[in-house]
């Protein structure tokens, strides 16, 4: 039996919490489905940095690049607010999507119908709701040069932050979003804003024309970003995919989880391009949202965003597309009867931890595994 190697970085906050959960799953999986999960665990974010000094290791970036796989839990944390920049929790994460090249990151937003009352939108406008956030990963003002804070000596100081996109760039994260929305809805939006930035003006015209060469059968739509935004949480099911930079990727997804009912409910797949040879990708899973300092320790938080993106493991990385769907069936099928964690609660659910959600969802994928 192939063996499939993960490499878990729970990271800092509820992160060890939630992933605890998916690790009774992996376990359940081995035992019951011979899985073949082979596991290996690793320091990253404010963890990494007490045990060494260093928010990852050079050790576990290694086990990172060989493993088939990545989870990541949460990075971050007030107790690190005075570290260096350059050691701060969240530089783990980023050293792990720009090293890895995970340049595509799939945010999907599903709004289960059984938590359109949980929204902060009205229930018919989340009802259904169905759609993927493909944000650009590796590029972006996230990473652009120069990136500094000088002192100008007149007791003012500048920051420099640079946005930087090359043609390539742009390209292949629009051929993921046209390649998903083929198996979705068909339908892409592009956001930037080409109003103002020179690099809106670069993606406008790159995904135009990466549609026009090879697909024209998707159907394209342009938002500037804020418009964007405002049509998020005005009707949201108008859109399918929606594909866009670093920065906005990071704050609409943010947007989306709300339509969902929690950040604790959106999971993540960020991958790399297909090894030519192979055929295999790099690929880290981690939930959208973070480390939670508020509620961390506290047993409380919600697991569904990073078991749904194990789920999303169990898809893009090994093809165990009845095992992911099952996975993501239990979750639905648990929300449905009533159970809920602090985050999503509702009048006359049963309100549980974050240890009884895992349970539950294990129950149920266990009896649709049967
Ligand atoms: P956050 O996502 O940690 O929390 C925002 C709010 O959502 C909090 O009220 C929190 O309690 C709630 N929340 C988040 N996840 C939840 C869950 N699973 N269940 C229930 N409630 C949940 O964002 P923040 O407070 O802005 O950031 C805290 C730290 O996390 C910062 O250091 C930030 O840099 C870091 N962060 C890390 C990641 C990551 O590791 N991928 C992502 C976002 C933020
Ligand atoms: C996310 C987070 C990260 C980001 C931080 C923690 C670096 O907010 O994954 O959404 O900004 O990308
Ligand atoms: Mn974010």
């Amino acid at each position: 039996m192939a063996q499939r190697t993960l490499f878990l970085l729970p990271g800092d906050g509820i992160g060890p919490e939630t992933m605890g959960e998916v690790r009774k799953i992996i376990d359940y999986m081995n035992a019951e489905q011979d899985a073949g999960f082979v596991t290996d665990e690793g320091l990253v974010g404010g963890s990494a940095y007490d045990a060494h000094g260093a928010s990852i290791s050079d050790a576990d970036m290694a086990k990172a690049t060989d493993a088939d796989a990545v989870l990541f839990g949460a990075v971050g944390g007030p107790q690190w607010d005075a570290v260096p920049y350059d050691v701060r929790p969240e530089a783990g994460l980023l050293r792990l999507r720009k090293d890895l090249e995970l340049f595509a990151n799939l945010r999907p937003a599903i709004c289960y119908p059984a938590l359109a009352q949980a929204s902060s939108l009205k229930p018919e406008l989340v009802e259904g709701l169905d759609i993927l956030i493909v944000r650009e990963l590796t590029g972006g003002v996230y990473f652009g040069e120069p990136k500094t804070i000088t002192d100008l000596g007149n007791g003012q100081k500048r920051a420099i932050d640079t946005q930087v996109y090359d043609t390539y760039e742009i390209e292949r994260i629009a051929a993921v979003a046209f390649e998903l929305a083929r198996t979705r809805g068909n339908t892409v939006c592009s956001m930037e804003k080409r109003n103002v930035m020179k690099s809106g003006v670069l993606w406008n015209q790159v995904v135009t024309e990466t549609h026009k060469a090879q697909y024209s059968d998707v159907k394209l739509e342009h938002m500037l970003a804020d418009a964007g935004g405002m049509q998020l949480v005005r009707a949201p099911k108008q859109f399918d995919v929606i594909v866009t930079d670093n920065l906005f990727g990071d704050m609409l997804s943010d947007v989306a989880a709300m339509l969902t009912g929690s950040l604790g409910m959106l999971p993540s797949a960020s991958l790399g391009a297909p090894d030519p040879k192979t055929g295999k990708r790099k690929a880290m899973y981690e939930p959208v949202h973070g480390s939670a300092p508020d509620i961390a320790g506290k047993g409380i938080a919600n697991p569904i965003a990073m078991i749904a993106s194990f789920a999303m493991c169990l898809r893009y990385s090994f093809n165990m597309i009845e095992e992911a769907n099952n996975l993501e069936k239990a979750i639905a099928n648990v929300l449905d009867k009533g159970i809920r964690t602090a985050d999503i609660m509702a009048d006359g659910a049963t309100r549980v931890g974050t240890t009884q959600m895992g349970d539950a969802i294990l129950a149920e994928f266990s009896a649709l595994s049967a």
